[in-house]
């Protein structure tokens, strides 16, 4: 048996404290496909390689904390997604998960349309070519300016979220001479499995407009009603990290029996439907989210069913995945500092990044795994918590997980699935300096985003 080098905190064989683990993986040094880029893999020596670099090299270059973004793994994704649904689906990809304008090429080059929710992701995906038409513009409360700016850029649609900017997106049109394309965005009453924060077809939230209530029919006859609007659609988006097929099923379904009510009551047939992203990934190796294959076919098979029992045209579907693009292609290398033995309770390990990084586990209880990735290590598993270097004790990275009992400080690890939701929820809080994205492709790795320096932070401060 290997030296353990921290001797207080629980073993292989203890009894463990109270967690969100399973028992203790068999090889630590294996990186589960699953959680990992397509191009992570480690070597005869020990050392992780992804798309070809060792990440020791790449620590060298960038730096640590670092996001490394496997662009290959992204690509690849985008193909799967745009064949699965095929040429007579849209998707888009949810630039809310992680946006620059790399990301937008890729998305371009790669025939994706972009969904943005705010004036700075319009801009981001302007600047970098994105076509507006292949653009749509989502919000629950988008400003004047925001609709102005989309309206004018001429972007593909605008999904109204309440009665208030059915008309205020119907002025601005006509102020500007545009008919402007719009679908409608609908509260369905699913209750998506997932954590509350990241729920959004129930009725009490602030999303869409209430599909039971009658509030939903509504909203069409007044946008029909409007020079201003061309209605093209109804749209659902009922949550993320969602696993269960059936909720995105029984949304399908309620929004295909609205166009059928629609065509019943004003005699038109809306040609596009779209169900919004919210499919989960894998963050652990207990995870297992479905491929989008499987989601189209599912989508695609009730849709046709739903829309021939109404005689109803079978509407273009479009889709809005954004997780699940860029969630597996990255992870976050950090460099191990303080580790601190709770005697009985387990390892405490502190890297040099954290909440600022990813609140995803202090925001939602999120589950990710970790992996020493500047060796491999023989050394028995100690169970261990990787908390960041904030002034918070909610700061935790991962809350349980495995490591060797030989980690040791200077040893780099890395959490993988952090490309959605992290670096694009990054903060400067205890104004710590946001990480780098890095593109690593072809034995390579480019800078996407630069990191932040204290010259970015005293700009801002003007006082
Ligand atoms: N479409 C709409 C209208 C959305 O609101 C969202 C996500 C998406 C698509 C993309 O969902 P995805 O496929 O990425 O799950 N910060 C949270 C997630 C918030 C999602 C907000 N809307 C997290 O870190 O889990």
């Amino acid at each position: 048996m290997s030296r353990s080098a921290h001797p207080a905190g629980p073993r292989h064989g203890d009894v463990l404290p109270e967690g969100h683990y399973s028992a203790p993986p068999t090889d630590l040094n294996a990186l589960d496909p699953k959680v990992w880029s397509q191009t992570v893999t480690r070597t005869a020596d020990g050392t992780v390689t992804v798309g070809g670099i060792e990440v020791t090299r790449l620590a060298e270059e960038f730096g640590t904390p670092a996001y490394f973004l496997d662009e290959a793994d992204f690509r690849a994704r985008c193909q799967a997604w745009r064949d699965a649904f095929g040429t007579d689906a849209d998707v888009f990809y949810a630039g809310k998960a992680f946006l620059s304008r790399a990301v937008v090429r890729w998305l371009h080059e790669e025939g994706l349309n972009l969904d943005v929710c705010s004036a700075g992701e319009l801009t981001t995906a302007l600047d970098a070519g994105m076509p507006a038409e292949r653009i749509a513009l989502h919000g629950n409360n988008k400003t004047p300016e925001e609709i102005e700016r989309a309206v004018a850029a001429g972007v593909g649609h605008i999904v109204l979220d309440s009665f208030q900017e059915i008309v205020r997106v119907a002025h601005i049109a006509d102020r500007l001479g545009k008919r402007q394309r719009v679908q409608i965005r609908v509260t369905v009453g699913v209750e998506a499995h997932t954590h509350e924060f990241i729920a959004t077809a129930h009725e009490d939230q602030k999303f869409g407009i209430g599909l039971a209530g009658g509030e939903a029919a509504e909203a069409v006859r007044r946008a029909l009603k409007l020079d201003g609007l061309e209605l093209v659609g109804i749209h659902s988006h009922i949550g993320s990290q969602i696993f269960d097929t059936a909720g995105f099923e029984v949304a399908a379904r309620r929004v295909v029996s609205l166009l059928a009510e629609i065509r019943d009551e004003h005699g038109v047939e809306l040609p596009e439907i779209d169900l919004g992203g919210g499919l989960g990934i894998a963050y652990t190796s207990d995870d297992d989210p479905a491929e989008p294959h499987d989601i189209a076919k599912s989508l695609r098979e009730i849709v046709t069913r739903e829309c021939a029992a109404s005689k109803l045209r079978t509407p273009r579907i479009s889709v809005e995945p954004g997780r699940a693009i860029v969630g597996p292609t990255a992870f976050t290398l950090y460099e191990v500092g303080t580790i601190k033995p709770l005697e009985g309770l387990r390892t405490y390990v502190s890297v040099d990044g954290g909440m600022s990084d990813n609140i995803r586990t202090a925001l939602y209880d999120a589950e990710y795994s970790v992996a020493l990735v500047s060796r491999s290590s023989d050394a028995e598993p100690m169970l261990v918590r990787v908390v960041g270097k904030h002034c918070e004790s909610g700061d935790i990275v991962v809350r349980d997980a495995f490591l060797p009992a030989d980690l040791a400080p200077g040893d780099l690890i890395a959490v993988p699935a952090t490309g959605a939701y992290c670096r694009s929820m990054a903060s400067n809080y205890n104004h710590a300096l946001r990480p780098p994205v890095v593109a690593v492709n072809d034995g390579a790795g480019r800078v996407i985003v630069r990191r932040e320096t204290e010259e970015d932070l005293l700009r801002l401060d003007v006082g």
